[in-house]
């Protein structure tokens, strides 16, 4: 346990000092201590940027961009048809994905065609559509503000409130706008659920654009949360905002070389510390062996850590602490200026009309069993709650597990084709 806190340190630190630590790794790379029977295929997919990892396999990918409210430019992915069905009717239904924390519109695409969600809903007849959060590798764009300002976080002044409350928004109207649709059904993992639920009540508005909202590994309320970085960390949040604002540090793994370099010297098949990698995955995610694909290892981390802010993490500290579902807590003076009040006022839950469907599972210390009960019994229109059939399911398994399509894609998409309009 302590082991792995010093790797994930080790790695930040690394990751934070660039090139010369790079050449460090290039080099052990091509040294011959680490072995090399690496496929081609699993290289090759780790180098590749995301629109030329989707035309490799013959899928269609767009870029758009949608600037917010508070201007904030955020890149949003399409893949509008499979790779086969452009005969299929022009009308098809818009499915508007997104990532968890850590992620990006990427982690719906690495695994590949056939396991991959992105590519799975393409083939079976939706548009596909993946949201990308603010300060995110492919939303890290603002109109004023600048992310790699020196000495000055301004830019990364935001929680998953602001990307529930103004991002979402923007990019579903964005998606319906374009596309000439009312509504779209909304999939999202983690803190994709977290970011919808901030949307869904604070702007109960966009309840009705909403189809059907499939919200897998679902993260609302964290009282029984079991995941033994975060308890550590939680006690300190306030502490650590303010030491990282006082440093103008706004940023947290940010995506970098390095870790491409990591997955493919140290994660990779045939590397002898390829079991510290998935070890450290388990830690943080909860243990499955039999889900876990470790040749896959370079592409996953080709494309993640993918960058978040200091507050993300901090407002799920938050979270831990006071056991509820609240805006984020600026601290007591500030409350009282932003919200009128000394402490942060809940989500209300049941201003959520949208309809509601939790895929969750018995082995996501992330998602505990008694906070998704809560979540759904306090909702405004709950629909159905799926536990996954597979005891040792957890947290990355929604995205990365290789039964995933059986045990949790195909109930997902037979309720969305049910509820289709
Ligand atoms: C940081 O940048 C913002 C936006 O450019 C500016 O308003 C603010 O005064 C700056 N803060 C400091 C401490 O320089
Ligand atoms: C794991 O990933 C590799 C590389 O994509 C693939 O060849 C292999 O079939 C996968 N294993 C399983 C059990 O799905």
């Amino acid at each position: 346990m302590f082991l792995d806190i010093v790797f994930m340190v080790s790695i930040v630190l690394v990751a934070d000092a660039r090139s010369p630590h790079a050449d460090f790794v290039d080099e052990l790379a091509k040294s011959h201590v680490f072995g090399n029977r690496i496929s081609d295929n699993v290289m090759e997919d780790a180098l590749l940027d995301l629109p030329d990892l989707v035309r490799k396999y013959n899928y269609p990918f767009e870029e758009h961009f949608v600037a917010t409210e508070d201007g904030y430019i955020l890149g949003v992915h399409r893949i509008p048809h499979g790779r086969d069905s452009k005969n299929l009717p022009e009308n098809k239904p818009v499915a508007f994905l997104m990532h968890g924390l850590l992620c990006s519109s990427a982690e719906y695409i690495t695994m590949g065609p056939g396991t991959a969600l992105a590519y799975i809903l393409a083939e079976e007849g939706f548009d596909v559509w993946l949201g990308n959060a603010r300060g995110t590798y492919y939303s890290r764009r603002h109109t004023n503000l600048n992310p790699d300002a020196r000495f000055n976080s301004t830019y990364w002044k935001f929680s998953w409130d602001e990307i529930g409350n103004k991002d979402l928004p923007s990019m579903i109207d964005y998606v319906l706008d374009y596309t000439g649709k009312s509504a779209l059904h909304y999939i999202g993992m983690s803190q994709g659920t977290t970011t919808f639920f901030a949307m869904a009540s604070l702007r109960p508005e966009y309840n009705k654009k909403i189809i059907s909202m499939q919200a897998m590994a679902p993260v609302a309320y964290l009282a029984y949360n079991s995941n033994p970085l975060f308890l550590v960390l939680s006690p300190y949040g306030r502490e650590l905002e303010k030491l990282a604002s006082l440093l103008g540090i706004g940023e947290l793994f940010p995506r970098r070389e390095i870790y491409t370099l990591l997955g493919k010297s140290f994660c990779a098949d045939g590397a002898i510390t390829q079991p510290i990698c998935s070890n450290l995955l388990f830690y943080i995610a909860g243990r499955n062996d039999d889900q876990h694909n470790a040749t896959m290892w370079p592409v996953k981390l080709g494309h993640a850590p993918a960058g978040i802010s200091v507050r993300q993490l901090i407002h799920y500290s938050q979270s831990i602490i006071n056991k509820e579902f609240r805006r984020y807590d600026h601290g007591f003076l500030n409350n009282i200026e932003i919200y009128g009040r000394a402490t942060p006022p809940s989500y209300d839950l049941s201003k959520i009309s949208a309809p509601v469907f939790l895929h969750y599972a018995a082995n996501d210390p992330l998602a505990h069993l008694n906070d998704v009960g809560r979540l759904y019994r306090e909702l405004g229109n709950p629909m159905g709650k799926f536990l996954v059939p597979h005891p040792e399911f957890s947290h990355a398994d929604f995205l990365f597990g290789i039964d995933a399509n059986t045990l949790v894609y195909n109930t997902v998409i037979r309720i969305m084709k049910q509820h289709d309009i």
